[in-house]
């Protein structure tokens, strides 16, 4: 796949199979995060990645009593807010109980960490798009890190003391095979062109 074909076909998947993703494939993207670009070279992105599906299954347990917990706002972000609405529910998984879940995470005192793990994010996202695999960028995991029992449960599986989370991408095939390549209208995202 061409690389501009990788970007303009890219979707959010949030119906995965239980296929087992090959090695070659999961490491081609991760290598993809691990080339983006940083602030000052700094090459702090830390990419913790979860293939165990009892690890997953816990932390979905974590992160929907984290959330259940929390009430919403007015004004709130509307994503969180759903976050929070669903996760009242029974069938709340923050990661659509897909197979491998990636997180990015960075230094929390160095000024570029949120922009160092989108870069990264996108990178896999289009490499994984490439590889006809399905991603979703999960943001539950930034929004908790600073919750204490999320952070402890996430300690162990290697997220260091300076470390917090900053986004986290959800990775395998799609329910229905390939991901859906049908790109949303652009009706934002506006030009100014300054000739
Ligand atoms: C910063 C950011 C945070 C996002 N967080 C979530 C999320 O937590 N859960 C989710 O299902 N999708 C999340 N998304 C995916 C967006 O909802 C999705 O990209 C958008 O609706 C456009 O759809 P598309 O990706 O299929 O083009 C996020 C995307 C970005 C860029």
């Amino acid at each position: 796949m061409k690389t501009s074909e990788a970007i303009l076909t890219r979707r959010s998947t949030r119906v995965y199979s239980d296929r087992l993703v090959e090695q070659e494939k999961l490491e081609q993207v991760i290598e993809a995060g691990r080339y983006a670009p940083s602030g000052g070279n700094n090459q702090t992105t830390h990419f913790i990645v979860i293939r165990n599906q009892e690890v997953l299954a816990e932390l979905a347990r974590l992160v929907k009593q984290e959330f259940s917990k929390m009430e919403e706002t007015p004004g709130m972000y509307k994503s969180l807010a759903g976050a929070i609405r669903r996760s009242k529910g029974e069938t709340y998984i923050f990661h659509y109980n897909a197979p491998v879940l990636i997180l990015t995470a960075n230094r929390i005192d160095y000024g570029n960490n949120i922009a160092d793990c989108a870069c990264s994010l996108e990178n896999m996202m289009i490499q994984a798009n490439a590889l006809d695999l399905g991603t979703c960028w999960i943001n539950q995991l930034k929004w908790l890190n600073e919750n204490a029992v999320i952070t402890e449960y996430l300690r162990p599986l290697g997220l260091a003391e300076g470390e917090r989370v900053y986004g986290a991408l959800s990775v395998g095939y799609a329910k229905a095979g390939l991901p859906d390549r049908n790109a949303l209208p652009r009706t934002g995202n506006p030009v100014t062109w300054v000739d």
